[in-house]
C-alpha cells in the first residue's frame, strides 16, 4: 500500500480520504475534460465514520489514505448515501476491510445494494436504514440523514453533520473536475463546471431541487460547508450553490439563439451561418454549434441559457443525421424548460430529415414556433437571404 498518499482535513476531524480520477475524460457518456474525483470523508469521533467510498478501481487509494488515520477494521458506520456505482462499486471490499462497521443507508438504498452486490456480500452486511430526519449519535457529533429522491436516483440521501454544520451531499451540488485544491474558492470557474454537471446530470429533477430547497429552509439547516461526493468543496457563503440550483430548476432563460447542427456537403453549415448573421444584426446574442467538434455537455448547458434554439441537419438515407438524432434523443432525456424551436437543413431527393426532427421535437413536448426551413442541395443567394431573415425572426422571440 502506497503510505504517500494524501489526506485533507477539512475541518476538525475530518478528513478528505476520496481519490482524483485525472484521466477521466467520459463519463456515461458525459464528456468530462477536466477529470473527476470521488470523494470520501473520514470522520474522527468516539465511533469512527466513512461517508462513500469511491468507484472500484480507487479502492486501494482510498483504503490507503483512510490507513494514513486509522486502522479502517475500527471503522463503526459506512454511510452509503447513494447507491449508483461510482460511489458503491468498492464497498463490498470496504465492508471486508472492515468488519464490524454497520451500513447506513435509506430503504432505497438498500434495494439497491441489494440488487448491486447480492453475490458479493450483501447478505452478511449489518445495515440500519435511516429516513429524513433520523439521527446517529457518533460522539461529539450527530449525523442527521435527508432522503432525497430522485436527485437524482430513488435511493439518493444527504447527510448532515449538525454541529459541524456540514452537509454530504454525495451527487448534488457536484463538479466533473480533477484538482489538487479541495475547496472551490481555490480554483477558476467551478460555478460554471457546476452549472456543466446541473445541466447534465440534474436537468431532469427540476421539480425536486426546488422542493429541497425548501425542505432545507423548514428544517432551519444552516451550512458551513457542502461537501459534495464529485469536485470541490463549497465552503464560502456554500449557500450559493443551492440558489443557483434553484434559479436553473427555475429554467431562467437568457436572449440568446443557440445554433446546434451537423453538415455533410456544407449546405446545412452554410444555412446556419446565414441564420447566425441574420440573429447578430438584429443585435441578439447567438452560438453556433457544430455537433461533430464541440463537448455535448458544454452545448447541453448552453441549451440552458438559450431561449430559442435552431436546430439543422442534412437528410441522410431519408432521414435525419445520425449525430442530430444521437442529440436530440440526449436533450429529449434532459428535458430542457421555456425553450422555442426551429428546425432547418438540406436535402438531395425526397428529404425528410427537417420533418423528422420536427416530428421528435413535438413528440418530445418540446414547442417549435417558426416553420422548418428545407433547402435543395446548395443554398443560393434566395435560400440564403431567407436564412437571414429567418434569423431575425428567431432574434425577436428571443426577446419576447
Ligand atoms: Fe456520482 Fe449518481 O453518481
Amino acid at each position: 500500500m502506497d503510505n504517500d498518499l494524501q489526506t485533507v482535513q477539512i475541518s476538525e476531524g475530518i478528513y478528505w480520504v476520496g481519490a482524483i480520477d485525472w484521466n477521466l475524460r467520459d463519463f456515461h457518456g458525459y464528456e468530462t475534460p477536466k477529470g473527476g474525483s470521488y470523494n470520501t470523508y473520514l470522520i474522527i469521533d468516539e465511533k469512527i465514520t466513512l461517508i462513500d467510498t469511491v468507484k472500484a478501481p480507487f479502492f486501494e487509494e482510498m483504503l490507503g489514505r483512510i490507513s494514513q488515520i486509522v486502522d479502517p477494521s475500527k471503522i463503526d458506520y459506512i454511510v452509503s448515501n447513494h447507491v449508483e456505482m461510482d460511489h458503491s462499486s468498492s464497498l463490498p471490499a470496504m465492508m471486508e476491510a472492515s468488519p464490524k462497521a454497520k451500513l447506513v443507508c435509506s430503504a432505497k438504498g438498500k434495494k439497491g445494494l441489494y440488487e448491486h452486490y447480492r453475490e458479493m456480500g450483501f447478505e452478511k452486511w449489518d445495515i440500519q436504514v435511516v429516513k429524513t430526519g433520523d439521527e446517529i449519535s457518533i460522539g461529539k457529533k450527530t449525523m442527521q440523514f435527508i432522503e432525497v429522491v430522485m436527485l437524482h436516483w430513488p435511493d439518493s440521501m444527504h447527510t448532515y453533520l449538525k454541529e459541524d454544520r456540514i452537509l454530504f451531499s454525495n451527487d448534488a451540488f457536484g463538479q466533473h473536475i480533477a484538482t489538487s485544491e479541495r475547496f472551490e474558492d481555490q480554483v477558476e470557474g467551478v460555478m460554471e463546471d457546476a452549472q456543466i454537471y446541473y445541466a447534465n446530470i440534474l436537468m431532469p429533477f427540476g421539480k425536486q431541487v426546488l422542493g429541497y430547497a425548501e425542505k432545507v429552509k423548514q428544517m432551519g439547516l444552516k451550512f458551513d460547508m457542502i461537501v459534495p461526493a464529485h469536485g470541490v468543496i463549497w465552503r464560502k457563503e456554500p449557500e450559493r450553490i443551492i440558489e443557483s440550483y434553484v434559479k436553473w430548476a427555475n429554467a431562467e432563460t437568457k436572449p440568446q439563439v443557440l445554433i446546434v447542427y451537423d453538415t455533410m456537403w456544407n449546405s446545412t453549415e452554410i444555412m446556419a451561418k446565414e441564420i447566425l448573421e441574420g440573429v447578430q444584426s438584429a443585435g441578439v446574442d447567438v452560438k453556433l454549434r457544430n455537433l461533430r467538434n464541440n463537448d455535448w455537455s458544454k452545448i447541453t448547458t448552453e441549451l440552458m441559457d438559450a431561449s430559442v434554439v435552431a436546430i439543422g441537419s442534412p437528410t441522410l438515407n431519408n432521414g435525419m443525421f445520425f449525430t442530430v438524432a444521437g442529440f436530440l434523443s440526449y436533450i429529449k432525456g434532459l428535458r430542457p424548460k421555456n425553450k422555442k424551436f426551429f428546425v432547418f437543413g438540406s436535402y438531395g431527393w425526397g428529404g425528410g430529415a427537417v420533418k423528422g426532427v420536427e416530428k421528435e421535437l413535438i413528440e418530445s413536448g418540446f414547442e417549435i414556433s417558426e416553420p422548418g426551413l428545407q433547402v435543395n442541395f446548395r443554398p443560393f443567394e434566395e435560400d440564403r437571404a431567407k436564412c437571414r431573415e429567418i434569423g431575425k425572426r428567431l432574434a425577436s422571440l428571443a426577446k419576447e
